[in-house]
């Protein structure tokens, strides 16, 4: 049994009461350790009013803005999934131009987990491929974002088919990668072709110490660090080796692993990796099966 978040939920205006209703929907229906404490904003949400709630808020803060997006207040920001911004990326995606594609290599008829969600921007553009893509993400508010995104883009006629491709589940990766293992000891039907790895960082490694090169980490990164902390080299040595499994687990197929890093970060786990891809800010590790 899960710990239960409790989260203030602030909507925007009194129309919104099915929405709000909606995500308490959300929340039972993929039994989601959340519970909402509900409250109508008394105030407009400015970016004043959003300061000083995530000054004084006791619990975390999700809001419900005028335009039914939900998001996540940490320090001041509201952070949330934004898979709308990815629209001209998912249209055009392909391995010329997205460096991950190039390391997955997948068709539409593959199967893909990645199995470090976060806000699920990297999980569209698996998905733009045609590819179906189990989204696993270890943290329910991240979760909670994620399927309140889905449906939300859901409602719209030219998103509907990607969204249906996406499979988000509030679990974490290495008890998922278990439950596959028992699975295929009964059934040996399940067959993945990649899974795809993008776990935390620590928050000050994503520049070269030395030249300075490389990203500044992002608002949502920024954000990400307050729920979850990078793994330990035990754990990143558990998840590459788990993951490796999954995708090695039918003799008659060959899979891999993809690890996205910091440009300049050593290799999850000090695992050499059969081949990368890079840019200035981004690495792609493959380990192939
Ligand atoms: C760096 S972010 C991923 C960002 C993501 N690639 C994107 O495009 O938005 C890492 C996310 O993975 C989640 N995570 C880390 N370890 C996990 C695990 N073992 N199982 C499931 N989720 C995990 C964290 O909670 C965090 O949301």
């Amino acid at each position: 049994m899960h710990d239960l978040t409790h989260c203030q939920l602030i909507y925007a205006n009194d129309s919104q009461q099915h929405q709000v209703e909606s995500l308490q929907a959300l929340i039972e229906h993929h039994e989601l350790p959340i519970v909402l404490n509900v409250e109508l904003s008394v105030d407009k949400l400015t970016q004043k009013h959003r300061q000083k709630l995530s000054q004084t808020a006791t619990q975390p803060v999700l809001l419900l803005d005028d335009k039914d997006k939900l998001s996540w207040l940490s320090d001041g920001l509201s952070v949330a999934p934004e898979w709308d911004k990815l629209q001209r990326r998912v249209v055009s995606a392909g391995r010329k131009s997205e460096l991950l594609l190039q390391a997955a290599k997948i068709t539409a008829d593959s199967s893909v987990i990645d199995a470090t969600a976060g806000f699920g921007h990297d999980s569209l553009i698996l998905a733009s491929t045609g590819a179906q893509v189990m989204m696993l993400e270890q943290q329910p508010i991240m979760a909670l974002l994620l399927f309140a995104e889905q449906q939300r883009m859901s409602a719209l006629p030219n998103w509907q088919k990607l969204m249906a491709r996406l499979h988000i589940i509030n679990i974490d990766a290495l008890s998922y990668f278990e439950s596959l293992k028992s699975d295929s000891a009964v059934n040996n039907s399940q067959v993945i072709d990649v899974v795809y790895l993008d776990p935390m960082f620590p928050e000050d490694s994503y520049q070269d110490s030395k030249t300075g090169k490389g990203a500044k980490v992002g608002k949502h990164m920024q954000a990400l660090h307050q729920l979850a902390s990078p793994p330990t080299l035990d754990e990143e040595e558990q998840l590459l080796t788990s993951a490796q499994a999954v995708v090695s687990n039918n003799a008659s197929h060959s899979g891999r692993v993809v690890v996205k890093r910091p440009q300049h970060a050593p290799t999850l786990a000090n695992q050499q990796p059969t081949e990368s891809w890079h840019n200035e800010a981004v690495r792609f590790d493959g380990y192939f099966a």
